[in-house]
């Protein structure tokens, strides 16, 4: 088919999309999505009892991603800051499970040293936030306390709330509940209020689905349920109308932020709970879409950095401002140039 009159007969088109297409300025002009690497959290994991230890462990299945101590978190930290990452967030694998997830909320757990530590060092420099869970923390890997092989929905929401007040008192600037409990969002604001916290805002793991993409971070965090699995909490990957039913209640219980969660294969949801509400959206671009990218880029079978950028410009096209990602720093020190 001719593209211009010159070439041939018969076509006379008066829209031609590609004319602002043809000029790498004009094509700059009217880019609708921009990255930029203030829109990352850049997720990390600090562990007990590495001091002495190699101080870092790579994670088999992530690359680049490590279970470290807190001097070594330090570090990272300081590398983010570099990359122009101001934004992390912290899970902790603690040096011992119980069935109630104690070390969770202890005063000198792993993740609330880490955040004194890294507010202590960085100041106002880097935002700090921290998941909010038990999973880690317990020896049977599930989100609450479990009796007779039940759930406890109400006992887990009271200790996330003891935990997210614990990660205030050490300095967290954010706390963010992945739990899928419910009612903790509403906890956790009474409990921080209540202890003069009513400045610390929450970002809600809101439409937070049962997923396969979890796999890579329950290695890394050490979190693997030891019997069943999530599907009594976290979404039915098939349910859309539901996500907005969650992140209505999490708006109602006083969330900030509202959160969808994996990424990629949820674009529909991030872009229906941004339509329906005036808040912002974060998205987790989880451990296996990272794996997947780096897995097949090791193959050879794709581009890793124009798949890095193209996967993290389709989450912000499709509504969300915040984007948690263990690409965090490649992907910002490419932004920089
Ligand atoms: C804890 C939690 C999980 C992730 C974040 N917080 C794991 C899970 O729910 O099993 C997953 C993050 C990732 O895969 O990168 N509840």
């Amino acid at each position: 088919m001719a593209t211009s009159k010159s070439e041939g007969p018969g076509l006379e088109l008066i829209h031609r999309p590609r004319r602002l297409r043809m000029n790498p300025i004009l094509r700059g002009m009217v880019e609708e999505t921009r990255l930029s690497p203030s829109d990352f959290i850049y997720p990390m994991f600090v562990e007990e009892g590495r001091k002495g230890r190699r101080d870092r462990e790579e994670v088999a299945s992530m690359p680049g991603v490590f279970r470290q101590s807190i001097d070594a978190a330090l570090k990272e930290m300081e590398q983010c800051l570099e990359a122009g990452v101001r934004a992390v967030i912290l899970f902790g694998i603690p040096g011992r499970k119980d069935p109630m997830g104690s070390e969770a909320y202890a005063a000198k757990g792993i993740v609330q040293r880490a955040v004194s530590a890294a507010k202590r060092t960085f100041g106002a420099d880097l935002l700090v936030v921290t998941d909010v869970c038990l999973c880690e923390y317990t020896d049977h890997g599930h989100c609450a306390p479990v009796r007779k092989g039940e759930i406890l929905n109400d006992e887990g929401v009271t200790i996330h709330a003891r935990t997210a007040l614990s990660h205030a008192v050490a300095g967290a600037d954010v706390v963010a509940p992945s739990d899928m409990m419910d009612g903790r969002v509403g906890a956790i604001r009474v409990t921080l209020d209540d202890a003069g916290f009513t400045h610390v805002p929450i970002m809600a793991y809101s439409a937070k689905y049962a997923s396969g993409f979890y796999g890579p971070f329950r290695e890394a965090a050490d979190s693997t349920p030891q019997f069943g699995d999530r599907r009594s909490y976290q979404m039915n990957p098939a349910n859309a109308e539901e996500a907005l039913k969650e992140v209505e209640l999490d708006l109602e219980e006083g969330a900030d932020i509202v959160m969808v969660k994996p990424a990629l294969p949820y674009l529909d949801i991030i872009r229906l709970v941004k339509d329906a509400f005036a808040v912002p959206v974060a998205a987790y671009n989880v451990s296996g879409e990272y794996a997947m990218v780096k897995a097949a880029a090791r193959l050879g079978w794709i581009e890793h950095d124009r798949v890095m950028m193209e996967s993290l410009t389709a989450i912000k096209r499709a509504g969300a401002s915040i984007i948690l990602t263990y690409f965090a720093k490649d992907a910002a020190a490419l932004l920089r140039g």
